[in-house]
């Protein structure tokens, strides 16, 4: 990789025609953090993940602004981290990444509605609203991701899907502006939002108000369902895999004997077969490769194409 008035690197040629200086002029001003060279490992669920140019976490909304004017202005690449359901290749992210952990607001507003800033995590919304006995989230527990990745990818479980308590979204468009979105305007897919180009910054959701100790009930009931079928305490990306229709991706892995299947520390996980652990030092390419066997057994012994619902980002 060169550096210094050449190209940040090689193997992104199609959109990397930019310098260490265009990077360095991207980030000048944010009031949040900057780190150059940062190993994207630390910021995934699955720990895996090579090095981004420069990592992000801008201070509030207005510093998001910032950051998407100076990038678009040098044409550096910018992308938010925020899901779980992610991996990232072994070459990393060239360009900018942003974080928007920073941005933690919550607060409760006239009619059970709750604003949640994008950086939000999944279980401190679940908390505040127990707290504010608000019910509608409970379907999120033990979804570990940020607010926004779960806007975004339209998270959800058997309970219940994000779109379900949307009002609207706070988005800062790629041109730095901040705009608000109504859920009307927005299509929801199976783990997928089609919202306009742009950073989720924010979120209302309509909640109703419920009593505090049922709420709780149901969140513990099925944290403890998710904590006794899926592998909770080791690093992954949740499911891998997309449900086929009218039946369960890990019920037909499962089928067909790959439990446990491995591929240098990525394994399918002998607790849940749509899930993949990192045994410690896995790589991406390992988990690629897995991903592949798993695929093509599937095809071949049983017809079903799989597709997948984690994201594979960045270089090889
Ligand atoms: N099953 C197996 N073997 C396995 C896993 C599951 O036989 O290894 C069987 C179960 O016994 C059950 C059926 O498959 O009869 C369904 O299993 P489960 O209840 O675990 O649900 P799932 O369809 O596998 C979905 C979501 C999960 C979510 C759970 C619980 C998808 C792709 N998966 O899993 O979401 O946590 O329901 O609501 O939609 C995620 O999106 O990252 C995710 C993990």
């Amino acid at each position: 990789m060169k550096r210094g008035g050449r190209p940040v690197t090689t193997a992104a040629r199609v959109h990397a025609r930019f310098t260490r200086a265009d990077v360095r002029g991207a980030v000048a001003g944010l009031r949040g953090s900057v780190s150059f060279q940062a190993p994207l490992r630390e910021y995934t669920s699955f720990k895996i993940g090579g090095p981004a140019d420069v990592v992000v976490e801008p201070a509030d909304i207005e510093d998001v602004c910032l950051v998407v004017k100076q990038a678009r202005a040098r044409k550096i690449p910018l992308f938010v981290l925020g899901g779980t359901n992610l991996l990232i290749r072994d070459g990393g992210i060239r360009g900018i990444v942003v974080s928007l952990v920073r941005l933690r607001g919550i607060k409760e507003e006239p009619g059970s509605v709750l604003y949640a800033e994008g950086g939000v995590g999944m279980p401190t919304l679940i908390g505040y609203a127990i707290r504010h006995s608000l019910a509608g989230l409970e379907w999120a527990a033990g979804i570990p991701g940020t607010v926004a990745g779960c806007v975004v990818m339209n998270a959800g479980t058997k309970l219940g899907e994000m779109k379900d308590s949307i009002k609207a979204v706070r988005m800062v468009t790629m041109t730095g502006r901040i705009i608000e979105v109504e859920a009307a305007q927005v299509r929801f897919e199976y783990r997928r939002a089609l919202l306009p180009r742009g950073i989720v910054v924010g979120v209302w959701l309509q909640l109703t108000q419920g009593v505090r100790s049922e709420i709780e009930r149901v969140v513990k009931d099925y944290l403890r369902y998710r904590r006794d079928t899926q592998p909770l305490a080791m690093p992954s990306a949740g499911c891998v895999f997309k449900n086929p229709p009218n039946d369960s991706a890990g019920r037909l892995i499962e089928a067909v004997g790959l439990k446990g299947a491995r591929v240098g520390d990525a394994e399918v996980s002998l607790k849940h077969a749509n899930f993949m652990v990192n045994r410690g030092q896995a790589r991406a390419a390992d988990v690629i490769a897995l991903i592949g066997e798993v695929r093509s057994t599937i095809r071949r012994r049983t017809g079903v194409r799989l597709d997948l619902e984690l994201k594979i980002v960045g270089e090889t």
